[in-house]
């Protein structure tokens, strides 16, 4: 057993993880090699933080796999992205049902190109009735977007006297977003050094727990998860009370 995981306080293990996975083409560039195989070393990265967030009973993995400003990237790249997921997908999947695992995603999947589209709707559904892990892939993902998105469909409500602007309230919100049925996250990581939001839930990070490290994506293993979660498990979570309130 890795002596970080030894370390790790099994009754505080956080029920949602969110990540964004950043550093591939750094990566892919301090190596030699092109942007494509910065991405494609990123999948078993990928596949890392799924065995270690098994390992430590965590219930959901978030991962920002592809953003809506990610189209703006060169054509090539993205067709690249687009065929590596479908790849992934077809290759994780009967690992996936070995694990209990449960694909979920997040984000405006229709813009993706209908291979993609058609492999995630086929692995949400072969897993549907799985209980372990619930993986969401944000695909095409905007916070902005989300948010608008759940003020258009809240007005309509309002203005279809289904509601009240008075019923308007953090509940209701929750319930318009992609994500309604899913908890907040508990601990966001991002990787590669930079200590940004980037559109990632913007709402529902409003009381998560940031972990930011240098390792590029590529290179981040389970040990490096688990130390964001030791790192989590360090802080005091106060929601706004006094610290007093909170050891009561
Ligand atoms: C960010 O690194 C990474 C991405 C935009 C893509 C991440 C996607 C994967 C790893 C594929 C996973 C898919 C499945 C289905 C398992 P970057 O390119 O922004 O890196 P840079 O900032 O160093 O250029």
């Amino acid at each position: 057993m890795s002596d970080l995981l030894k370390n790790i306080n099994k009754d505080k293990i956080p029920q949602h993880i969110a990540v964004v996975m950043d550093g591939n083409g750094r990566w892919a560039k301090k190596n030699g090699y092109l942007r494509a195989i910065g991405h494609k070393s990123g999948v078993k990265a990928v596949r890392e933080v799924v065995q270690a967030c098994d390992d430590l009973g965590v219930k959901y993995l978030t991962l920002y796999t592809f953003s809506t400003e990610n189209w703006n990237r060169p054509k090539l790249e993205v067709n690249t992205l687009m065929e590596l997921m479908v790849d992934s997908l077809t290759k994780e999947l009967s690992g996936f049902m070995k694990n209990n695992v449960r694909i979920l995603t997040i984000g405006d999947t229709d813009d993706l190109p209908n291979r993609c589209k058609k492999k995630f709707a086929d692995a949400v559904s072969k897993t549907k009735t799985n209980t372990g892990l619930n993986l969401i892939f944000a695909l095409s993902y905007s916070s902005r977007k989300e948010i608008l998105t759940a003020v258009k469909s809240i007005t309509n409500s309002v203005l279809n006297n289904e509601i009240k602007t008075e019923d308007i309230n953090s509940e209701l919100m929750d319930k318009h977003l992609y994500t309604a049925a899913i908890p907040d996250p508990d601990l966001l990581i991002r990787t590669s050094g930079e200590q940004r939001i980037s559109n990632f839930l913007l709402w529902q990070l409003a009381y998560s727990e940031l972990h930011f490290t240098s390792v590029l994506w590529p290179d981040f293993k389970k040990d490096d998860l688990f130390a964001a979660v030791i790192d989590y498990q360090q802080r005091e979570r106060r929601f706004g009370k006094t610290s007093e309130q909170i050891k009561k």
